[in-house]
This record gives structure tokens, C-alpha cells and sequence, in this order.
């Protein structure tokens, strides 16, 4: 497929000040010389802003890690993932039609998407709140015919469950991702056949269908005030400062080719030196340097929290082995009330939450609640959370 930029530019981009923030963040992940490397994180993550890639936002981008404009552009112009024109404003949806999907339906997805979006893909919808496209194996062929919609996958489709699908984002909702036809991963249709003890334990949905309802960032834009800004790798979070950052073009480095890496040798030996690459016009922060680095250290990353127990009652947490009152009573000031919360941490959560309970530290992990808590959730018993503990 011919992927071009769109005849119809923004006359310029700029990353949120959270963004520019997480941007920096993601650029001090590599080595000197090495920042071109953060390119897809920070396409990504210009395109989770706006919802679509705009030529200014990849010159942005190709300007804060020191690179050719016409690399970056084969980056963004590369990929399917990125969009290089305009989305719907609610979900743009992603239709399967390689060989297992086209087998089980995919036409007839695409039948509806071309019904109820429009008739050709990569067009907005009458009221502009969706666009289509027809994309390659996106590695889910056990449950086709799919879809990704958002950033999340939506299997076992039907052309009616589409329709369903398309009428319940319109109307605000997220449905959850997943199977839809009532499978909980890619087991036989008739249920599991081997590994059955593994069911007992598992949380409500499979690993990826829970994830994206625990992060629940779907169909949203980013602009990053909702997104924790700790950065693990640097032990220290970044600080969300206004950023002056401005889309330019950049200038090959006087008198000098651009080498094989498409940089200029003067910006090559700039990066090596460890000094921000910079065309003269566009800030570029050398991340170790950024005032940020100095500030104290936070681990991981922040579960969803709840205000209040849903239905105003919390689950009984002292039932798991290592918590008592005192610390039942921290995780209700944090906002977790129940198993399912709890159940639901990935490591990354772990690691906050132990860091975060003011005189237990660790006990998350030293207790194992997440394991006691997924049996909790699924409806086993105490005793039986407690074998899984000491297991
Ligand atoms: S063929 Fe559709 S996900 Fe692989």
C-alpha cells in the first residue's frame, strides 16, 4: 500500500508539556549517540496525542533526537501503526484480512465498516467519529476474524458484534477487548482440555483483555497528564515542565555529508561528545542534565485506584495472609478496596505499591497478595489463597 503523507497539514505540533516530559524520559533510556533509537516511542507517542501522525509532528520528532528529517519520515511512512492521515475522533478501526481471518469472515466485517464508517478506507465517517482500514496478520489468527480498534483487540467477531462494537464506542462506551464470543483466550470454543488447573486462579479476563480494562486508555488520546511519569530506569520521575520545543527544519551540518546513519558527521561527533544535538533552531535536552535527574526517587507505577469501595462495601482484605488492620487501612488511603484491584497488579504496580506502604514496605511482595488475591477474586477460599501463598 502507498503510505503518503496527507495533503492537509497542521501548520505545526508541539508534545504536551506531560509528554515532552515522557519523551525525554523515553530518549534518556539509550546511550549517547544512540537517542535516534527512542524514534517509534516517540512517534507513538505523538500519535497517542493527536491521534494521527501530521508532518510536523515527525519533523518534532526528528528534530528532538538529532535526526535527517527523511529518516524519521521512513520510519512513520513504514509502519502500519502509525496513521498519516486524520482518525475518527473516536476509534480508528483495524480489520484483519490476511488468510485465517479472511477464512472466518473478515469481509463481511469489512462489509459493515464500509456500511456504517465509509465506503473507502482511511475516511472519516459522516460524522466523524470513526475511519477503517484493511491491515495485514496482526498475530491473533486463533481467534479470528479480529479487529484492533484503538489499541486494543477485539476477537471471535461477527459482523453483527462490529455493528454492536461500533454503536457502543459511538455512544461513549468501551467495551471490553477480547473475545467476544465468550471464549477467555484462545482455548477450544468447547473450553479447556489440558491445563485446567490453571483456571481456578486466573483473574476475570485473559492477560491482555485485563490489562487494557486496567489501563483503560483504549480510544483515548494522551496527553499525559493521566500517564505516571516515574521512570524506573533512571530512579527518578521526570518533572512536567513546560517545553519549548519547536518544530524546524533541521540543517545538514555545514560542509559535511550526512553518513550512512543518515546524521552528519558533525552531529555524530556532537552526540559522542555528549552534547544535545541541536540544528540551531530546536532545543534538544541532553536527558542526565535535565533538572529532573535530581529529583527523588519513586518506583514503578501507580495502580488504578477507586475513590470509594464499589457498592460501598470493600472486600474483606485482612483475609490475606500478611495483611492486618493497619495495613487493610494503608490500601484503603491508597484506593484499593478489593481482591480484583489487587489480582490485577503487574510488576511494575507491585514494585509502587511496596514502595509506597509507609512502614510495610515490600510486604506485596514478601506476602505474595497478588497470588493470594487472584484466588480471592475468582471466588476460592482462604484457605486455599493461603496454599497458593506458600506454594
Ligand atoms: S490472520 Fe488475522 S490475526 Fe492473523
Amino acid at each position: 500500500m502507498l503510505r503518503r503523507l496527507h495533503k492537509d497539514q497542521p501548520a505545526s505540533f508541539a508534545f504536551t508539556p506531560a509528554n515532552e516530559a515522557w519523551a525525554k524520559g523515553q530518549i534518556s533510556k539509550y546511550p549517547e549517540g544512540r537517542q535516534a533509537s527512542a524514534i517509534i516511542p516517540l512517534l507513538w507517542r505523538a500519535q497517542e496525542q493527536e491521534g494521527w501522525l501530521s508532518r510536523p509532528a515527525i519533523e518534532h520528532v526528528a528534530a528532538m533526537l538529532g535526526m535527517a528529517y527523511i529518516r524519521a519520515l521512513e520510519v512513520a511512512t513504514f509502519y502500519f501503526m502509525f496513521q498519516l492521515q486524520p482518525v475518527g475522533s473516536v476509534a480508528h478501526i483495524q480489520i484483519c484480512g490476511t488468510t485465517s481471518c479472511m477464512i472466518c469472515g473478515a469481509e463481511d466485517l469489512v462489509a459493515v465498516a464500509k456500511e456504517l464508517i465509509a465506503k473507502q478506507p482511511h475516511t472519516l465517517s459522516a460524522d466523524g467519529k470513526f475511519s477503517w482500514e484493511e491491515v495485514e496478520c496482526m498475530g491473533a489468527c486463533a481467534n479470528a476474524p479480529m479487529a484492533q480498534i484503538g489499541k486494543d483487540y477485539y476477537e471471535d467477531l461477527t459482523p453483527q458484534m462490529l455493528r454492536d462494537l461500533i454503536a457502543r464506542f459511538s455512544k461513549g462506551e468501551v467495551p471490553v477487548p477480547g473475545p467476544q464470543a465468550g471464549r477467555y483466550a484462545a482455548e477450544p470454543a468447547g473450553g479447556l482440555t489440558s491445563l485446567t488447573e490453571y483456571a481456578a486462579g486466573r483473574p476475570k479476563y485473559n492477560a491482555s483483555a485485563q490489562a487494557a480494562v486496567d489501563i483503560g486508555d483504549t480510544v483515548k488520546r494522551i496527553d499525559g497528564t493521566e500517564v505516571p511519569l516515574t521512570m524506573p530506569w533512571l530512579g527518578k520521575p521526570a518533572a512536567v515542565k513546560p517545553a519549548k520545543a519547536k518544530a524546524s527544519e533541521p540543517k545538514p551540518a555545514a560542509g559535511q555529508p550526512a553518513d550512512a546513519t543518515g546524521a552528519t558527521v558533525q552531529e555524530a561527533r556532537a552526540v559522542s561528545k555528549g552534547k544535545p544535538v541541536s540544528d540551531g533552531n530546536s532545543p534538544i535536552a541532553t536527558p542526565a542534565a535535565t533538572p529532573e535527574a535530581k529529583a527523588p526517587t519513586t518506583m514503578g507505577i501507580k495502580p488504578a485506584a477507586l475513590s470509594a469501595p464499589r457498592g460501598g462495601k470493600a472486600d474483606d482484605l485482612k483475609v490475606i495472609l500478611g495483611i492486618g488492620p493497619k495495613l487493610e487501612a494503608l490500601c484503603h488511603k491508597l484506593g484499593f478496596y478489593h481482591f480484583d484491584q489487587i489480582a490485577s497488579w503487574s510488576a511494575a504496580e507491585i514494585a509502587w505499591v511496596d514502595d509506597n506502604l509507609e512502614g510495610f514496605k515490600g510486604r506485596v511482595t514478601r506476602d505474595r497478595w497478588v497470588v493470594q488475591a487472584k484466588v480471592l477474586a475468582a471466588g476460592g477460599t482462604v484457605a486455599e489463597a493461603e496454599k497458593a501463598a506458600k506454594a
